[in-house]
């Protein structure tokens, strides 16, 4: 054991990664106690250093790596127990990875030193149509989830568009994609959850059962325990569907002020629930695209008001397409993953969920992009969902059903700047930091909520509390109380016990 201990720590140690010289020799001898813990209650583990270890650590976003202490690799509920054991009597923080696409890379811990428990040996999904219920593990990836729910019966859950992110985190966060306008957001299908705590006791989170975790749970998750597998209700594959994008170009800062306003009076009150939609800026092009559930007859019916107030687009395609080519449409890739999935990107990124743009803030946020984005020659892009409005799943469910803050947020922003090779410039930040700047300064009196699932690795806790949750987050801190108040569970910008 300690042949495959000692390089690792050597190397965090000479590189003055995260301990002080003065407690070196103690946390040598914690890490060795976890190694030992770990090992003598038979929790699979990759030995740090390993080339397996190094390959699970390798984050999605490469701007942000991070060291633990140790690697947990369980295939039972029992495994995850005992890690989790291990870790809380050693004092050493755990974090849960699912599919490690977490923006701040939190699933590595985000920060260096914890105990990472890797779920991808959890990626059974077994579907009971008679119910229309699946049970899924944690640790499968988005693309599998959708193809092995399709095979078993047709059956589909809502769910974000990338095929390699997890199940785990992405639905403990929100869950958005091209059917959450129709069917809500990932956490909204989740029954049942089943759990392992901070004390290492496995429950089921549901309705019924701990209704304070499950509210917690679907929002929040990440700070709660760690989730093995969820039970979702299903619904019936649609098919076919229309998937469409129209491309625009604006010829003046006025004109594209103009679109984006409506848009947004078209997703407050006109939108149906059917439609699903997302506006794109990037470098090269300035899209409308998304999927409609329904015939083109009524496709064309429902689209055109909004069209009718945009300039003619340059160019579109409308396809009629079964499900899972419509969630080929937008995976940029094949549905299917392996175990060794390797794929990452170089980026910063930022989101923003307001519940209104004032005009002054639109007539900001365009500006920017065309007097500041059109010139940065990075890969970036803004993504602007049409998340809520009256036809909207999302903002149907009772703003404080579950942890999720942001039922009315009408638009769901993203904003990404990577670097295709290389690091990521370190004077890069100001670049987002200041178009998300243009519109919450335009809205000085406003709260705007942010969302965890692109994670901002620029926020401080306090600042991430409030944007993420909102005034959930006394709630949350009061349950982290109950479940776990020596946060064993925990990163950079997870929920506070007290
Ligand atoms: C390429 C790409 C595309 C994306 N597309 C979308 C999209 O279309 N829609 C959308 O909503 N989001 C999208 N996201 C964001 C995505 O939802 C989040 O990054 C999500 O948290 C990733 O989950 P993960 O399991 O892959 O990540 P991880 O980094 O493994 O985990 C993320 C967080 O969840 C926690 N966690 C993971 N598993 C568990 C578990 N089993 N129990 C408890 N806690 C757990 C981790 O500790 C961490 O805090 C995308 C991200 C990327 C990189
Ligand atoms: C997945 O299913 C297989 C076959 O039923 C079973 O042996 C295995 O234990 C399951 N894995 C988990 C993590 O539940
Ligand atoms: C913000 O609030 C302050 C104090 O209540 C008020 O004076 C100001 O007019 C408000 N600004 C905007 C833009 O609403
Ligand atoms: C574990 O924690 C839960 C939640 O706080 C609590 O209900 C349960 O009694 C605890 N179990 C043990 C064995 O301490």
């Amino acid at each position: 054991m300690a042949i495959h201990i000692a390089p690792t720590l050597l190397a965090l140690v000479t590189v003055g990664v995260f301990f002080p010289s003065t407690v070196t020799s103690s946390v040598l001898q914690k890490l060795a106690a976890v190694d030992t813990c770990l090992t003598t209650a038979g929790v699979p583990t990759y030995a740090s250093g390993s080339a397996d270890f190094t390959q699970a650590i390798k984050p999605f976003n490469l701007r942000l790596p991070f060291t633990p202490v140790a690697l947990a690799v369980p295939s039972t509920v029992a495994h995850v127990q005992a890690a989790v054991s291990c870790a809380a009597s050693l004092g050493i923080t755990v974090s849960a990875k699912s599919g490690g696409h977490s923006y701040a890379s939190h699933g590595i811990g985000g920060e260096n030193g914890h105990l990472i428990v890797d779920m991808l040996y959890f990626n059974n999904i077994t579907v009971d149509k008679s119910s229309s219920t699946a049970m899924v593990g944690t640790g499968a990836r988005l693309g599998n989830v959708a193809t092995a729910l399709y095979n078993q019966g047709g059956q589909a859950i809502s769910h974000g568009t990338c095929p390699g992110v997890g199940v785990g985190g992405l639905a403990l966060h929100g869950g958005y994609g091209f059917s959450s306008h129709t069917h809500g957001l990932t956490l909204d299908g989740i029954l049942e959850a089943t759990v392992v705590l901070a004390n290492s006791t496995v429950v089921t989170a549901s309705a019924t059962q701990n209704p304070d975790l499950f509210w917690a749970l679907r929002g929040a998750g990440a700070s709660f325990g760690i989730v093995t597998n969820f039970k979702f209700q299903t619904f019936t594959a649609p098919s076919p569907n229309i998937v469409f994008t129209y491309m625009f170009s604006f010829g003046s800062q006025q004109q594209a002020v103009s679109a984006i306003s409506a848009i947004q009076t078209y997703t407050r009150s006109t939108m149906p629930t059917e439609l699903n939609m997302r506006f794109t800026i990037n470098p090269y092009s300035t899209t409308l695209s998304g999927v409609y559930y329904g015939s083109q007859a009524a496709f064309t019916a429902a689209i055109q008001p909004l069209l009718s107030t945009m300039p003619a687009p340059l160019y579109n395609t409308v396809q009629s397409m079964g499900w899972l080519d419509t969630l080929t449409a937008y995976s940029n890739g094949a549905l299917a993953t392996t175990l060794n999935y390797d794929y990452h990107e170089t980026f910063f990124a930022k989101s923003l969920m307001p519940s209104e743009l004032s005009d002054a803030a639109i007539t900001a946020f365009v500006a920017y992009w065309f007097n500041t984005a059109k010139s940065n020659t990075r890969d970036w892009y803004v993504m602007m969902d049409l998340h809520g409005g009256a036809g909207s799943a999302i903002s149907k469910v009772a703003a404080d059903a579950t942890s999720y803050a942001h039922r009315d947020a009408i638009f769901k922003f993203q904003f990404y700047d990577r670097v295709d090779s290389g690091t990521y410039p370190s004077n890069g930040f100001p670049f987002l930091n200041g178009w998300v700047g243009s519109i919450t300064s335009a809205m000085p009196n406003t709260t705007f909520g942010m969302y965890i699932n692109y994670a901002d690795s620029s926020l401080t806790a306090d600042q991430a509390h409030t944007a993420y949750w909102l005034d959930h987050y006394p709630k949350l801190t009061t349950i982290k109380m109950a479940y776990d108040p020596k946060k064993v569970f925990s990163n950079p910008q997870a929920i506070l016990s007290t």
